[in-house]
C-alpha cells in the first residue's frame, strides 16, 4: 500500500473519531469468508461483513451502528422521548426503539400502514418494539407525508412538557459517517486477512452507502462500493447518496465533494416494489442459509444477495474477483415471510 492512502485513512479516523458517540453496537463486526457460497456458485471469492451480527441489542443491522453516533444529540439535549417513523415492520425503528430504552427514553413509533383499521401481526421488528415498550401509532400515509406526521406528534408532546428528540432522515449524515467508520474497520480487516478485494455489495440506497463511497473515494482505494436499491420512493438514489455523502464530508471537516457519477447503484433487483420480495431474493434467502447457515430478510439483504449472485452468475463479476457482500441486517422480518419459501414439503409428519 503507498504512503498516500495510509495517511489518508489517518486523516478520516482522525475526523471521525471527532464525534460523540454512545456505546450500543458489537464492533468491530466479523469479516468472514463464505468457502461454501463461493464454492457453490463456481464465482468469485466471496465474504461477508456481518453487520447483521452489530447487536448488542436485540438484532443487529445497519442501523444498530448508526445509533451510536445519531444518539449523543438526544443525550446532550437531555430528552426524554425519542420519536420516529418508517413502516411497521422496520429494522430502522426496532434499533432506534432499543437503542433508547437502552439509554433510558421513551419511544414514539410513528409507521405507516396499508389497512390501519385491522391490528398488524404482532411479529418480527414490530413484537420487538413493543417489546421494548414502544408506543406505536399506525396511520394511513405514505413515505412522503410522514415527516409532517412525526412533526405533528413531537409538538404535541412538547405541548405536554416532554422533550422529545426525533430520528429518522433528518441525521442522515450522521449515519454516513457511521459507515464511513465501518469502511475503516473492513480496510483493518483486510489488511490483517491480506487480502484486496475488487467489490464491496451493499443493499442501500441512502447513508449506509453514502458513508461507504465517502470513504472509499476519500482514502483512494481501488475497491468499487456497489449498491442494490431497494426503495421505490426517491427518484433519483445516485443523487440522493452523493447528497448524503457530501453533507458528511462537510460534517467531517473534509475539503472534499462526492460526485453523482462516483456512485453505483442498481435498481434491478427491486421487483414490483419496496418490500415486494422476488423470487430471485426468495432464491438468495435460500441458498444463503443452505450454504452458510446465514440468514437474510425479504426487504434488503436478500434483495442485495439477489444482486451479487445475479452479478455472478450473468455478470459482470468474474470468477477470480474478491467480493465483499455487507450484511446489514434485516432478520427479524424473515420470521413474518415464512409462507414465502413453501417449506412444507420438507416436513414428514408421523412415525
Ligand atoms: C436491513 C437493512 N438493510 C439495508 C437498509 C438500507 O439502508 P440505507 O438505504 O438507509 O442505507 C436498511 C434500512 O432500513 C435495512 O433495514
Amino acid at each position: 500500500m503507498h504512503e498516500g492512502k495510509q495517511a489518508l485513512k489517518s486523516k478520516l479516523t482522525k475526523a471521525v473519531s471527532k464525534f460523540d458517540r454512545v456505546d450500543l453496537a458489537n464492533l468491530p463486526t466479523p469479516l468472514q469468508k463464505l468457502e461454501n457460497l463461493s464454492s457453490h456458485l463456481g464465482g468469485p471469492t466471496i465474504y461477508m461483513k456481518r453487520d447483521d451480527l452489530t447487536g448488542g441489542l436485540t438484532f443487529g443491522g445497519n442501523k444498530t451502528r448508526m445509533m451510536e453516533f445519531r444518539m449523543p444529540p438526544a443525550v446532550s439535549q437531555g430528552a426524554d422521548i425519542i420519536v420516529t417513523g418508517f413502516a411497521v415492520q422496520s429494522n430502522h425503528a426496532r434499533q432506534i426503539a432499543v437503542a433508547a430504552r437502552k439509554l433510558g427514553m421513551d419511544v414514539l413509533i410513528v409507521s405507516r400502514g396499508d389497512h390501519v383499521e385491522n391490528m398488524p401481526e404482532i411479529q418480527g421488528n414490530l413484537f420487538i418494539d413493543l417489546l421494548a415498550n414502544a408506543r406505536v401509532k399506525i396511520l394511513d400515509i405514505g413515505p412522503k407525508e410522514q415527516s409532517a406526521a412525526i412533526e405533528r406528534e413531537v409538538e404535541r408532546l412538547k405541548s405536554e412538557g416532554r422533550n422529545p428528540y426525533e430520528t429518522g432522515y433528518s441525521d442522515e449524515h450522521l449515519s454516513a459517517i457511521s459507515y464511513a467508520n465501518c469502511y475503516l474497520e473492513l480496510e483493518e480487516q483486510f489488511e490483517e486477512k491480506e487480502i484486496s478485494p475488487d467489490y464491496l455489495y451493499v443493499a442501500s440506497g441512502g447513508a449506509t452507502q453514502a458513508g461507504l463511497v465517502l470513504a472509499n473515494k476519500y482514502i483512494q482505494s481501488s475497491m468499487e462500493v456497489r449498491g442494490i436499491n431497494m426503495v421505490d420512493w426517491v427518484e433519483d438514489i445516485p443523487a440522493r447518496i452523493s447528497g448524503i455523502a457530501n453533507e458528511a464530508a462537510e460534517e467531517l471537516g473534509l475539503d472534499f465533494h462526492v460526485d453523482k457519477s462516483d456512485v453505483v447503484n442498481y435498481g434491478d433487483y427491486l421487483g414490483k416494489g419496496y418490500a415486494k420480495p422476488t423470487e430471485k431474493c426468495i432464491d438468495a434467502i435460500r441458498t444463503t442459509a443452505g450454504t452458510e447457515g446465514i440468514l437474510l430478510d425479504p426487504v434488503y439483504s436478500g434483495k442485495g444477495m439477489s444482486g451479487l449472485i445475479d452479478h455472478v452468475e450473468n455478470g459482470p463479476l468474474k470468477p477470480d474477483d474478491e467480493v465483499v457482500y455487507l450484511h446489514t441486517g434485516g432478520v427479524p422480518e424473515l420470521f413474518c415471510e415464512t409462507e414465502l419459501f413453501n417449506l412444507e414439503d420438507q416436513i414428514e409428519l408421523g412415525g
